[in-house]
């Protein structure tokens, strides 16, 4: 088994980055459960903070300060929770699930990705937890801006059509229909607000590898990763 060969000394951090779709939090739990790690998905913690904010506000817009707050001041509200390497949000013991991931609120989360203290109020928070885990993180900006130093860095990358097709697949649409262009619509929208935004655009670490997914499966990414690392280890 390759993983066996991984050295695993704090800090730990896998930094997987790339566009919505690409596979990420998929290739992250596999790749954490092999190398035995935890897994963190810092999307869903802006998930989180888009939730808070609609529940509270019913809006986002203009109310990013207040919100950053909110988390702030009450950053125990938040438990992150791993179970077999998956991870579970809790906000004020609830637990957050398919709510994170409606069409809804997604297409609210650009107003507190683009929010500097909504950025640093995350940060902080992974930032803290891989100081007690060895970590893999998916995201958009961990390679670039949280954990510039680490030196596992990926960029997981696929086209436009199949990254729709797996986000349809996850969300039972069938292809070419009228919710499944809209999807498509959505994810490139997003890649557009993720890589232009002012702040943490999305984009590749000068240092990180980059790996097209589009024919690869599940295993062929994660087995490349592992290899990859431990090659970095020789290094
Ligand atoms: O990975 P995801 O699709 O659940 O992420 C949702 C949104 O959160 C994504 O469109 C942009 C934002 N995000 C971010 O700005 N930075 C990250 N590290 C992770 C996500």
């Amino acid at each position: 088994m390759p993983s066996r060969s991984i050295s695993v000394h704090l800090p730990f951090v896998v930094a997987l980055d790339g566009p919505a779709g690409a596979g990420k939090s998929t290739i992250a739990k596999n790749l954490a459960n092999e190398i035995n790690v935890a897994y963190i998905d810092s999307g869903s913690i802006y998930r989180t903070l888009t939730y808070i904010g609609l529940t509270t506000f019913q809006s986002i817009e203009g109310f990013e300060d207040q919100i950053a707050a909110i988390f702030n001041t009450n950053l125990e509200a938040l438990r992150i929770i791993y179970t077999n390497q998956q991870q579970e949000i809790y906000w004020n013991n609830t637990l957050l699930g398919e709510e994170l991931h409606s069409l809804a609120l997604t297409k609210q989360i650009k107003w507190v990705a683009n929010h500097a203290a909504c950025r640093d109020i995350v940060n902080q928070k992974i930032r803290h937890i891989a100081l007690t885990y060895p970590v893999v993180i998916d995201g958009r900006d961990i390679g670039s801006i949280v954990f510039p130093n680490t030196p596992y860095k990926f960029y997981l990358d696929a086209s436009l059509e199949e990254r729709t097709r797996r986000r349809a697949a996850e969300k039972n649409i069938a292809e070419n229909t009228e919710a499944f262009f809209d999807l498509q619509n959505n994810i490139a929208q997003r890649d557009h607000t993720d890589q232009t935004r002012s702040i943490a655009p999305l984009k590749q670490a000068d240092d990180a590898v980059y790996l097209d997914t589009s024919s690869l499966s599940i295993n062929q990414v994660v087995q490349s990763l592992v290899a990859s690392i431990i090659q970095k280890q020789k290094d």
